[in-house]
């Protein structure tokens, strides 16, 4: 891939599951990463894989929905690292799975306010340094579940879809600046979140996070950089890539 080799990138929620793939394969692919999340023991681990491909690491552990711990974080890894130049966001709070009429209001703040209200800090946080050089990606992972009606799903399904609003409306407004903002539904993923929504599934037939992460390689490359507000299925993604 080219363009991802010595840029900084910012992925959250980055202490197990997707968001740790990711800070390997962009270690791997010769980036500059930096990593937050709320388990700091879980980040220093995720952040020895990321040194051992050879890449820097710079973690600090946050709570998304922490305005001025966000701005520090991003600030901190624009020091270490260099000028961000993509933006995954990837922390989510799975919440309750029940009807909305049921719905515990706190659980509701939180949700949205992790997996909308977290994507909206961080990308208001790394966007001056973006619009200033003329260039930067924002990556939001979304969900299946974003699109309505999904039926006792709780505020995650309408976290998703809120943040698919975000993208499109953040990507009309950034047209023409050099800034990039694309959503990326990863699909089902063998990680502690899927094992929570789906306890009885047998894992085993599911995807490791690892196999869905070239879509996110190739949309912070130089190859996608005419692509911004479009919705990628990885692996709607990874089949286009590989048929002929
Ligand atoms: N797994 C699937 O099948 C699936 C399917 C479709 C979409 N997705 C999406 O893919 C992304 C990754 O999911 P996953 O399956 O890897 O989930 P996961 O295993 O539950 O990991 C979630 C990550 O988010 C972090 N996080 C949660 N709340 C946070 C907060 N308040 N502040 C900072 N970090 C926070 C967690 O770290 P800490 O607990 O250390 O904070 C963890 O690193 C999510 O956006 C999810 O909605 C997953």
């Amino acid at each position: 891939m080219q363009g991802i080799a010595g840029r900084t990138i910012l992925i959250t929620g980055a202490s197990r599951g997707l968001g740790a793939a990711l800070a390997v394969a962009f270690g791997r692919a010769g980036a500059r990463v930096a990593i937050c999340a709320r388990d700091g023991q879980a980040l220093d681990a995720v952040a020895e894989a990321v040194v051992e491909t050879g890449a820097v690491c710079y973690t600090r552990a946050l709570d998304v929905r922490d305005e001025g711990k966000v701005e520090a974080w991003v600030r901190g890894a624009e020091q270490a690292l260099g000028t961000p130049a993509v933006l995954v966001n990837n922390a989510s709070a799975l919440g309750p799975r029940v009807a909305i009429a049921e719905h515990d209001v706190a659980a509701w703040r939180e949700t949205l306010d992790v997996n909308l209200t977290g994507a909206f800090l961080t990308s208001r946080a790394v966007l001056p340094f973006m619009l200033h050089r003329g260039d930067g990606v924002i990556l939001n992972v979304s969900s299946g579940a974003a699109a309505p009606p999904r039926v006792e799903w709780g505020a995650y399904a309408v976290s998703k879809h809120a943040l698919e609003g975000l993208s499109l409306n953040l990507a009309a407004e950034l047209a023409g600046t050099g800034v990039r903002v694309n959503i990326v539904d990863p699909g089902a993923m063998r990680t502690e979140m899927r094992a929570a929504a789906y306890p009885t599934e047998d894992p085993a037939g599911v995807k490791l996070a690892a196999e869905v992460t070239g879509v996110f390689l190739w949309l912070a490359g130089d190859e996608a950089r005419e692509v911004t507000g479009q919705r990628f299925r990885a692996d709607e993604w990874a089949e286009r890539r590989s048929s002929p």
